[in-house]
């Protein structure tokens, strides 16, 4: 019996999710106030235009999401993956979740056209994301807010290559949208 032949509790996989609603969300972190500790930043958030997720029986117990941005490198204009909404639920975690469905929503990023994946992180998740093959920008990065604010990001922007001799110039950043 193959690997695709086990049952999906004993080997998950990363389906695209035709929607990703609050609900499915809170079925993955609860309805807490702030499931991903960004609150205190005060920023205002992109939702992600398409999703990835994994299935444990009939619950969703991990998301990933994506979407294309315009951004400026230096003065290059042009567009990365973004990538958020990183959930994986806590009685889940520990166990590889994140890294699947981050893999998938990654595979599905590399048909998208830009060459490279970001994606903004609080400091601890910083050596998760290494682990992953992600790298850390050392350069500050622009967002845009409401009312035509133009704002430092507070956390930490880590990006990751989508195809073979992708090189990301030490420039600084700027995204021209809000961060998602
Ligand atoms: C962050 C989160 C998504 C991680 O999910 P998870 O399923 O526990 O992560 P994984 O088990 O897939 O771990 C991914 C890799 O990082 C590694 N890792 C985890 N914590 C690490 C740490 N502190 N330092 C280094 N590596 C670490 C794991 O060992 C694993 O590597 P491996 O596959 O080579 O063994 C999960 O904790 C979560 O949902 N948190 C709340 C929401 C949130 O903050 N999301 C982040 C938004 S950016």
């Amino acid at each position: 019996m193959g690997m695709s032949d086990l049952p999906s509790s004993v080997a998950p996989t990363a389906v695209r999710l035709p929607r990703y609603t609050k609900t499915d969300q809170e079925e993955i972190l609860g309805d807490g106030a702030d499931p991903f500790g960004v609150a205190a930043t005060g920023l205002t958030w992109l939702p992600k235009e398409e999703h990835f997720g994994i299935r444990h029986g009939n619950r969703l117990v991990a998301h990933a999401g994506l979407l294309r941005l315009p951004v400026a490198i230096g003065n290059a204009e042009t567009e990365v993956v973004g990538v958020g909404g990183v959930a994986v639920a806590p009685d889940m975690q520990g166990q590889g979740l994140a890294r699947l469905v981050v893999t998938a929503a990654l595979d599905h990023a590399r048909a998208m056209g830009p060459q490279h994946a970001l994606l903004f992180c609080r400091p601890p998740l910083v050596p998760l994301y290494q682990r992953l093959g992600w790298h850390q920008l050392d350069k500050d990065v622009l967002v845009e807010q409401p009312a035509n604010r133009l704002v430092t990001m507070p956390l930490r922007t880590m990006v990751t290559p989508l195809h073979d001799n992708a090189h990301w110039p030490s420039e600084p950043v700027r995204l021209f949208s809000l961060p998602m």
